[in-house]
């Protein structure tokens, strides 16, 4: 952090991805207004989630990281809220239990809205418009007038975000995520899919131990089995935002973005020197930091110089986006390189935004072989420098869409318009989700496995 850090330092930077507002009076009226509303997210649970990613670091947890590409006012609804929670809930039961490994759980979720693109305008027909850049900034219909950057969605953002975050606390602490539940939740198209008997075959043998325990005399009753710790992350783009939101903690004295646990810094706008990485250097919250195959690794290790000039273990997650097939080549020299500077960090694989291809039908979709292939290389390539795979970043839904080619439920280029929902990039539907879940399990439990040998000769 540079001495003259404040919350409205990145002000003097260079900037990208984001608008230009046209009534700067009306931006600077719902800056005020978000200055004065209530926090979404407390420090002290930042805090508890950035000490939880620093025992990822370390080997001894998992982090799971998931939701939507982007969040909109339309698919806004307590059923979509929920069926994404449990998804996520599905996939954590299934890593604790194959791999038996807590599971830090992290959704892309009440805050996730505003977007980076590729191209500052969009063509249609011969008509060009500014591209959408996420139900926070402006609208997705392809008009002149929604296309305006307006800050009065900031507003509707932050109500709608406190909304879905009182929700995911209720769901997580009111009963929804006890463990005895985990039949229930098994949605169900799911159980139609092969991923299903799966599942259905691991929450039997959950309710036999979780029996087992009990017959024995111990309360599975306990906090515990009944509730969990869920956290919200999204990506810091939009720096108005951020910016009002973001406030001293009373008891720390320390600067933290209370619009989301962790927030994490794109690809695009990942930059030394300009303002994405001025803001977050600036606030305590964990971080993420997207690692594409372009990044340059001396510039990268500034930036960490600048996020985490201390080093502290959890704060710094490196979220890595490759492609499955550059990962094997691209992976290494960073894993070499952050080993050499001694920098602790998270690894986590984001198999999504390196695998997204335009099918022959027009649709952007992304083979989810492509995905599966690039986990297994992630593990693959951590295996060989010695590293710990920590974590995965993935965008998903719990509804039945089909975004993503593939997967056991075989989804092809000509079933994509049949439920193709998303508002940015195809997710994987619950069925897909789940089955990355089994995968990772089985990755994950072949790493722990060695691991334990190689302690026990060791000892
Ligand atoms: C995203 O996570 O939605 C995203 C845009 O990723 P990236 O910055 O890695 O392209
Ligand atoms: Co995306």
């Amino acid at each position: 952090m540079t001495k003259t850090w404040t919350p409205d330092s990145w002000r003097s930077k260079p900037i990208r991805q984001v608008p230009e507002y046209p009534d700067q009076g009306e931006l600077e009226a719902v800056e005020e207004e978000l200055r004065n509303s209530p926090p979404l997210v407390f420090a002290g649970e930042a805090r508890r989630l950035k000490s939880q990613l620093a025992d990822v670091a370390a080997g001894k947890a998992f982090l799971l990281q998931g939701g939507d590409c982007a969040e909109s006012f339309a698919e806004f609804h307590a059923n979509n809220i929920r069926d994404t929670f449990r998804v996520l809930m599905q996939m954590s039961v299934a890593l604790t239990f194959a791999a038996s490994c807590p599971v830090v759980k992290v959704g892309r979720m009440a805050g996730q809205f505003a977007k980076p693109r590729s191209a500052a305008t969009e063509v249609q027909n011969g008509v060009e418009l500014p591209s959408y850049r996420g139900d926070i900034i402006n609208g997705i219909d392809f008009t002149p007038e929604a296309r305006i950057p307006d800050p009065r969605r900031m507003s509707r953002a932050y109500s709608q975000a406190a909304a879905t975050l009182n929700l995911l606390r209720a769901f997580a602490q009111g009963g929804f995520a006890n463990l005895h539940k985990v039949h229930q939740w098994n949605l169900d198209f799911v159980s139609n899919s092969p991923a299903a008997e799966r599942y259905q075959d691991m929450a039997d043998r959950i309710d036999e131990a979780l029996r087992f325990m009990e017959a024995c005399g111990v309360n599975a009753e306990l906090p515990q089995f009944q509730g969990t710790d869920f956290y919200v992350s999204h990506e810091a783009l939009l720096l108005w935002y951020e910016e009002a939101l973001t406030r001293t903690d009373s008891t720390t004295g320390k600067w933290y973005d209370t619009s989301g646990h962790m927030l994490w810094i794109g690809d695009r706008t990942r930059v030394l020197d300009e303002a994405h990485v001025e803001f977050l250097s600036g606030i305590e919250n964990p971080l993420g930091v997207k690692v594409g195959p372009t990044t340059d690794l001396d510039e990268l290790i500034r930036i960490l110089d600048k996020l985490n000039p201390s080093n502290e273990a959890g704060r710094i997650t490196l979220i890595c986006r490759m492609g499955a097939d550059k990962v094997e080549d691209k992976l290494p020299p960073v894993i070499r390189r952050i080993k050499e500077e001694g920098r602790t960090v998270v690894w986590s694989s984001d198999p999504m935004h390196g695998n997204t291809i335009k099918s022959t039908s027009g649709f952007k979709t992304r083979p989810f072989d492509r995905v599966l292939q690039e986990v297994r290389s992630f593990f693959k390539v951590h295996k060989g420098e010695g590293t710990y795979a920590g974590g995965v970043h993935f965008e998903m839904t719990g509804q039945n869409v089909t975004e993503c080619i593939g997967g056991a439920e075989a989804i092809t280029d000509e079933k994509l318009a049949d439920r193709y929902h998303t508002h940015c990039d195809p997710r994987l539907n619950a069925s897909q989700s789940l089955e990355l879940a089994f995968l990772i399990a089985e990755s994950l439990k072949e790493e722990r496995d060695a691991r334990n040998a190689e302690m026990k000769k060791v000892s």
